[in-house]
């Protein structure tokens, strides 16, 4: 089969079209041919030393994937060949795939199978980010970066859980574009003093519950917005820079910082479960998926430039074949 893999050079990093042996589904995984890949930038993110200090073999990236079931393997329940599906997996660059049948999924009624690849990461990152901080109805929820994928996805969800949403991007036109997407007020970072504009939103309060995805200088001023037990779920860190923890303030607010992602074996069932909850949202219009762009597979290399640059807001999701 035909698969796109990450080549480790001496001279950078390259996106490869090359001929691969297809996979085979192993016990409690599905085989699935795939037909769209949505694109995440951690698809290309590689660790730059690898620890023999040699390049690394060439691999197949992609967490993203919908497309149709070729095969399943023994124990495998509830799904046929022939079955449409979406699914959280490694390896998505590919005319084939496997994934766990705990991370496939049945995709909306009536959802295109480009929307559907857009959804399992971010929806899932951001679902598990709020359930881990047990988000109630009625707190205040500050989603970052409304223009990434996650933050798309978060805001929706903190807006269909009951929370009041507060969001955040590095231009007023990516705010506004949040406020659209249900959050009822916006910090821009580029321009504003992140503190005092959400100390200013919450009448001197802060934040209740916080989905970073950016780090850096603007996880600090947010943790100096933080209320009194407020929580921050960190899930990335796009800036690239450390913060400054003050533990001992943490402490004696009662707040804590931990961080969340999909592909978690502690917690295995999260997925199916938020899939419970937010399936019937989409279904019910209370919540919709944002890919800016689709591309032809062969346009990879591409499709990660517009990602680097911060060009995208939401998805973009590539087509095979
Ligand atoms: N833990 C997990 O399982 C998991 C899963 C998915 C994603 N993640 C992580 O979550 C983060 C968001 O992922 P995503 O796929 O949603 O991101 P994305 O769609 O690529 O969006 C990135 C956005 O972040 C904002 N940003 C802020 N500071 C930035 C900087 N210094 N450089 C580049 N962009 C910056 C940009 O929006 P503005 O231009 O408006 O600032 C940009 O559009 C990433 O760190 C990713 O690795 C983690």
């Amino acid at each position: 089969m035909k698969a796109i893999r990450i080549h480790f050079t001496d001279t950078g990093d390259e996106l490869r079209m090359d001929e691969v042996e297809q996979p085979a589904p192993q016990s409690n995984e599905v085989l699935i041919r795939t037909q769209a890949i949505g694109v995440n930038r951690a698809d290309t993110y590689r660790a730059r030393n690898a620890p023999s200090g040699q390049p690394e073999p060439p691999r197949i990236p992609g967490l993203d994937v919908a497309g149709v079931v070729e095969s399943v393997g023994p124990g495998v329940a509830g799904w046929q060949p022939g079955d449409p599906v979406m699914a959280l997996v490694r390896g998505a660059y590919a005319e084939y795939c496997t994934a766990q049948s705990v991370l496939a999924f049945h995709a909306p009624e009536g959802m295109s199978t480009t929307d559907a690849a857009s959804l399992p990461c971010v929806f899932f990152t951001a679902w598990y980010a709020f359930e881990m901080a047990g988000l109630q109805a009625g707190e205040t929820a500050l989603v970052h970066s409304a223009g990434s994928g996650v933050g798309m996805a978060g805001i929706q969800i903190a807006n269909n859980l009951g929370a009041r949403v507060l969001t955040s991007a590095g231009s007023d036109e990516r705010v506004e574009r949040g406020r659209e997407l249900g959050a009822e007020a916006g910090v821009n970072y580029s321009n504003q003093d992140v503190t005092a504009e959400l100390l200013r939103l919450t009448d001197g309060r802060g934040v209740d519950m916080v989905l970073d995805t950016v780090g850096g200088a603007i996880f600090d001023a947010t943790l100096r917005a933080l209320a009194p037990g407020g929580r921050v779920v960190t899930v990335g860190g796009h800036s690239g820079q450390r913060s400054e923890l003050d533990e001992q303030r943490l402490a004696d607010q009662g707040q804590w910082v931990r961080r969340a992602g999909v592909f978690d074996e502690a917690a295995r069932d999260v997925e199916q479960r938020g899939w419970a909850t937010m399936k019937p949202w989409f279904e019910n219009s209370q919540m919709h998926t944002v890919v800016q762009e689709v591309f032809p597979w062969t346009e990879a290399t591409r499709v990660q430039e517009l990602l680097t640059n911060r060009g995208v807001f939401g998805k973009v999701v590539m087509e095979v074949n």
